[in-house]
């Protein structure tokens, strides 16, 4: 079996929105720090939390290395920093498979396609992250590539133009998404399995603090962990984020160690508060508390006052506020709720009226 290899071609560097750690970038200047690398589990039994997802995936390799077939294809989704890239290279790695990794803007044309795809080997996988953002045009040549593993493509142009039908090895697509609702029906439905990530909670995230400092070689005490883990967004990108983050802070303004009241102090300096709200979340929910009267207001109304885009909103902080119940989604808009007025200092309007607790 060939070696597992993972093949990063990010020519581009993600955007801090796609990362979900924008908030943290003006902190940090870098929107993945090359220790993320290092901290990404390698196997299923480093992966904390996610069982169901987990459980799947495993009956899934099972069977592919009992039959010795290639992996049928998988589309993980959910938002950023949950573990679908991770899990794209834990799958190649328990399968000793290659991972060629693309993203859907960067495969511009047929070509692009047929080009990854015929260069590829029997049982490789071929991880295209935000396939929701792959052209039209060339969705129409996955189909048949997922299917029946071939491909028709046009060469030449007027008189000359003819198709040519290029077959592939049988390989494994694997689709990450922040947005699955994007994806077109026959694309999702060419998926043998659809999982979606959720939210950590928060003693899972205490685990992968604790896990990431040891790896890191940070002296950590359980408060310590407590706090960077409740204050993580249920997301374990964000959590080394605020470890890489908490450890300079220790170094710098204690004796290196994290303990409860280091990380507090830390991350009180981020101006994330204990709940994990960070300042555009909280630009969001005092803009529908103090202007709109906790709504309902328009997603594009939001984005605009508060400067920020729309669909940086709709996939990296709205999911967490409602997740969380700061906010509702309704026909009309988002609405602000009891919740979510209280996170910002103010009592839920009765009528037009607010007031200060
Ligand atoms: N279950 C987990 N256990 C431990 N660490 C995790 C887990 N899931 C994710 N991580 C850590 O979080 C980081 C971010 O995960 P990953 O890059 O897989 O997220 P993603 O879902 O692909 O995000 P995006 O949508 O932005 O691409 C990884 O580098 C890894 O260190
Ligand atoms: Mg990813």
């Amino acid at each position: 079996m060939p070696e597992s290899k993972i093949e990063n071609p990010k020519s581009k560097i993600p955007s801090p929105a796609a990362t979900g750690t924008s908030f943290i970038t003006s902190a940090l200047a870098s929107p993945v720090s090359p220790v993320e690398a290092a901290l990404r589990p390698l196997s299923f039994s480093d992966f904390a939390g996610q069982p169901k997802t987990v459980e799947r995936l495993k009956v899934m390799v099972g069977a592919s290395k009992r039959r010795g077939e290639a992996l049928n294809h998988i589309l993980l989704s959910g938002p950023p920093g949950l573990g679908k890239t991770t899990l794209a290279f834990i799958l190649g790695h328990e399968l000793g498979r290659t991972v060629r990794v693309t993203s859907g803007p960067v495969i511009e044309k047929a070509g692009d396609l047929a080009g990854l795809l015929t260069n590829m080997e029997e049982g490789d996988i071929l991880f295209i992250d935000e396939i929701h953002r792959i052209p039209k045009t060339v969705e129409e040549y996955l189909y048949s590539a997922m299917e029946d593993f071939r491909l028709d493509i046009m060469i030449d142009q007027g008189p000359n133009a003819r198709s040519v039908r290029l077959s592939i090895p049988k390989f494994t697509l694997i689709g990450a998404t922040t947005r699955s609702g994007l994806l077109t029906a026959p694309l999702r439905s060419r998926f043998t399995l659809n999982t979606r990530l959720d939210y950590y909670d928060r003693a899972t995230l205490e685990g992968i603090v604790l896990r990431s400092c040891g790896l890191l070689k940070v002296e950590i005490d359980d408060g310590g962990a407590k706090e960077i883990a409740s204050r993580a967004r249920g997301t374990p990108r964000i959590a080394n984020n605020l470890v890489n983050f908490v450890r300079d802070y220790a170094s710098e303004k204690a004796d290196g160690k994290i303990t409860k009241p280091v990380a507090a102090a830390a991350l009180e300096l981020l101006e994330i508060d204990a709940a994990g709200l960070d300042e555009m979340d909280k630009r969001v929910l005092r803009l529908m508390a103090e202007h709109y009267q906790g709504g309902p207001v328009g997603l594009g109304t939001i984005a605009i006052a508060v400067g920020e885009e729309a669909e940086t909103l709709e996939e990296v902080h709205e999911p967490f506020l409602i997740q969380e119940g700061y906010l509702a989604r309704t026909a009309q808009g988002r609405i602000l709720t009891a919740k979510g007025y209280h996170a910002i200092g103010l009592k839920a309007a009765t009528g037009d009226q607010q007031s200060l607790l």
